[in-house]
């Protein structure tokens, strides 16, 4: 289990997000189903945490909760880097789209690179977004460190599985943010792939001190957390 975050205001907060009870309901027909309830866990800076559960727990639901895509219906998740701090649960849909882009970095399970971008401009893309144009070096560079610099000018149709999560992962790390929620990153991968991206997601999250979320079903990829929160029914 992670280390409970400390409490003292003067020290340095290390929980960049904190989920206190969080759940989750959708409408089934007329009916309300909860799919996530009372989901608690802390992630700091630099750690890592595995959401385990079968098709259908929740986990996507809960990514999209972390990132602010959508609020959840109970309980409190809060975003803390130090510079600022944000109850993303209460927060406006103007704000949480702007703690989107600015502080947090998605990877799916089917890459979703924009076809019609080269690889170099889909990393480039979430800088755009940010007006950060100062970093393009920086967040290019994550393209050599990921084994992907002759792909730079190539569209993402001419890169096979491993090479276009290699490059979402480069653009989810761009724009420097400070959570990377990654939602069965090897789902499409063979073995061997899966393995490799699994490494690299891991390398590039703690170099860049991010607090990794990664939904999977996938038992190597879960055991390489620091921490997994199983929404098993
Ligand atoms: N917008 C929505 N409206 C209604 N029900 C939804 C909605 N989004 C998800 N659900 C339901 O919530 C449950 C959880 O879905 P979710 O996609 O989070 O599961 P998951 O754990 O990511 O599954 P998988 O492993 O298959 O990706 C499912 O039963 C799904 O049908
Ligand atoms: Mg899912």
């Amino acid at each position: 289990m992670a280390a409970a975050c400390p409490e003292q205001p003067e020290q340095p907060p290390e929980c960049a997000l904190r989920v206190a009870q969080v759940g989750k309901r959708y409408l089934d027909g007329d009916a309300p189903r909860w799919v996530l309830r009372n989901v608690s866990f802390n992630v700091r800076a630099g750690r890592t945490v595995a959401l385990w559960g079968p098709s259908g727990t929740g986990k996507s639901t809960l990514l999209n909760l972390l990132g602010g895509i959508a609020r959840p219906d109970a309980g409190e998740i809060t975003f803390n880097d130090g510079d600022e701090a944000l109850v993303v649960s209460a927060a406006s849909q103007g704000r949480r789209t702007r703690y989107r882009r600015r502080h947090v970095g998605f990877v799916f399970q089917f890459f979703n690179l924009v076809p019609t971008l080269t690889v170099a401009e889909n990393v480039l893309l979430p800088l755009e977004l940010n007006g950060l144009a100062a970093d393009r070096e920086h967040a290019l560079a994550r393209l050599d460190e990921l084994g992907l610099a002759h792909c730079r000018e190539r569209f993402p149709a001419t890169l096979s599985g491993g090479e276009q999560q290699r490059a979402a992962i480069a653009r989810a790390l761009g724009h420097g943010p400070r959570v990377l929620l990654a939602d069965e990153p090897t789902g499409n991968l063979d073995a061997a792939n899966a393995r490799r991206v699994t490494a690299l997601l891991w390398e590039q999250a703690e170099r860049a001190g991010c607090a990794l979320v990664v939904a999977t079903h996938n038992e190597s990829v879960a055991e390489r957390a620091d921490e997994v929160v199983s929404l098993a029914v």
